[in-house]
């Protein structure tokens, strides 16, 4: 029998367990540079802000982060950096980029206090970051065919390109990744794979391999100019999501058995599409892919759906926004088979505002999916389960996009707003889309407990 005494101490056990476990929660009296901040710093901000990265400044030194210090409080506390517009209070996934309200409050306390540089002996060494990739060395380097000019115009670019590779003979791949020419301009690159049957493309390095989206006005036509058909016209076969990239993005490594890819001879990396930021100066680019063989033919390659325009489902209203309105669009989409989800990929352009998406099970749980309350089109990420996430069949996937085509909005591409809709899937950003893409496996027993963190 357990005695009154025993319960009576086990209670103040916990009583102080806890005040201890809350005391440390408390910001420390004086907040400095050395013990508290670049902490902080080198692993939520460095691998984005140092130099030739997509940051645009350093954020390594003391002088580096105290010189920008309010502006770092306000980017923190609005969570505006790091970037990841996932509401982690709904789902997690891998490599979530998020700061804790201890961490927000911690810097807010340093930059209220006047930004204290505190003991150098303190002072944590700067990270190191591996050179050319984050993976190790690769089989195979693919890379774009030709350099690209990037006019010094301040302009977005969001490109299709086609690049081309011959290999001696087909084999198997694992992964691949993106490595950027000019890590300051690629924003992000999302890419395929095209694979040409031996003998019905002849030449596959010749032709078009760049398209700019803004000069045609359907996806249809931008194919067209990139040669991309074999020799007598047929298409070839495209596998989607290659590898996908934005500023800081390692590409998952899956578990022995799941994904991975058949390389054939001759084929291309279709990026679909590659978007390089603004410059004030004329430069170039010339992103690489590095390849990583697999020993054996991919046992569970991915599969993947969409969601809302070109997708197994329509949006709901069609997706056509007047001026001057806010607008919530819809798709919904029933399983016809249980599947093991990997990962979301939610896209909408610079009228979206928010993003939501759901699963409701024939028993009728809810699954939350991701949940985006500011949405930002610079930060579309692929995001990757920790597991994967099981939907049985007859799961009803809801996704639901708010637009805002007001003159509120700050990235509306017309002042003032114009009729914005979708365009036989126009990639341009100043036509809209609704999409919502799911990277899943047909399900096995199991796969909810396997873990897809990289080993
Ligand atoms: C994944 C890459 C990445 C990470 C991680 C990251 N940043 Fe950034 N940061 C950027 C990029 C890119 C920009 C330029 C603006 C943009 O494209 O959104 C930027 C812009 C900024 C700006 C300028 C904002 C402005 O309005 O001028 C500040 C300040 C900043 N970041 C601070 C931070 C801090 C502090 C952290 C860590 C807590 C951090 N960033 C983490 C990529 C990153």
């Amino acid at each position: 029998m357990i005695s009154k005494r025993y319960i009576f101490s086990t209670l103040i056990f916990f009583n102080i367990f806890f005040f201890i476990s809350c005391s440390t929660r408390t910001l420390p009296e004086k907040v400095t540079f050395s013990e508290h901040i670049a902490p902080l710093i080198y692993k939520n901000c460095t691998s984005c802000h140092r130099t030739g990265e997509a940051g645009g400044f350093n954020l390594i030194s003391y002088k580096d982060v105290s010189s920008r210090g309010k502006l770092i409080k306000y980017v923190t506390a609005s969570r505006f950096m790091p970037p990841w517009p996932a509401d982690a209070a709904y789902s997690h996934f891998l490599d979530e980029k998020v700061l804790s309200q201890e961490e927000i409050d911690l810097i807010s306390r340093w930059v209220n206090q006047g930004c204290l540089a505190g003991d150098p002996g303190k002072m944590p060494s700067p990270p190191v970051f591996p050179v050319g990739s984050q993976l190790g060395k690769p089989d195979l380097v693919i890379k774009l065919r030709d350099v690209y000019k990037i006019k010094g115009d301040g302009q977005d670019r969001f490109l299709l390109m086609r690049v081309p590779y011959e290999i001696p003979r087909d084999t198997f791949i694992s992964v691949v990744e993106v490595v950027p020419g000019n890590r300051k301009l690629v924003h992000h690159v999302n890419a395929q794979l095209l694979s040409y049957p031996f003998d019905k493309r002849k030449e596959v390095m010749k032709g078009n391999v760049v398209a700019d989206i803004k000069d045609y006005p359907t996806t249809l036509e931008a194919y067209k100019k990139l040669d991309l058909p074999n020799d007598d016209g047929t298409f070839p076969m495209l596998t989607y999501s290659l590898t996908n990239y934005l500023p800081g993005v390692t590409p998952p490594l899956y578990p022995d058995g799941i994904g991975g890819f058949e390389l054939v001879r001759k084929g291309a990396i279709f990026l679909k599409d590659i978007h390089y930021g603004p410059s004030r100066v004329d430069t170039t680019d010339q992103t690489t892919f590095n390849i990583f063989y697999a020993k054996e033919k991919p046992k569970r390659p991915l599969k993947e759906f969409q969601l809302g325009t070109f997708g197994v489902a329509p949006t709901v209203p069609a997706l056509v926004i007047p001026p001057d309105t806010i607008l919530t669009f819809h798709s919904d989409y029933m399983l016809p088979k249980d599947i093991s989800v990997l990962t979301l990929n939610p896209h909408m352009h610079l009228l979206g505002k928010q993003f939501l998406a759901y699963a409701i099970t024939p028993k009728g749980d809810t699954i939350h999916l991701i949940r985006i309350n500011k949405w930002d089109f610079r930060w579309q990420y692929f995001y990757t389960f920790k597991s994967m996430v099981h939907l049985p069949k007859g799961t009803l996937v809801h996704a639901e996009g708010v637009y805002d085509n007001t003159r509120h909005n700050p990235n509306n591409p017309f002042s003032p707003p114009r009729l914005v809709a979708e365009r036989e899937g126009s990639m341009r950003t100043s036509d809209e889309m609704f999409q919502f893409i799911v990277t899943y496996l047909p399900y096995r027993e199991g796969d909810e407990n396997i873990s897809l963190e990289r080993k």
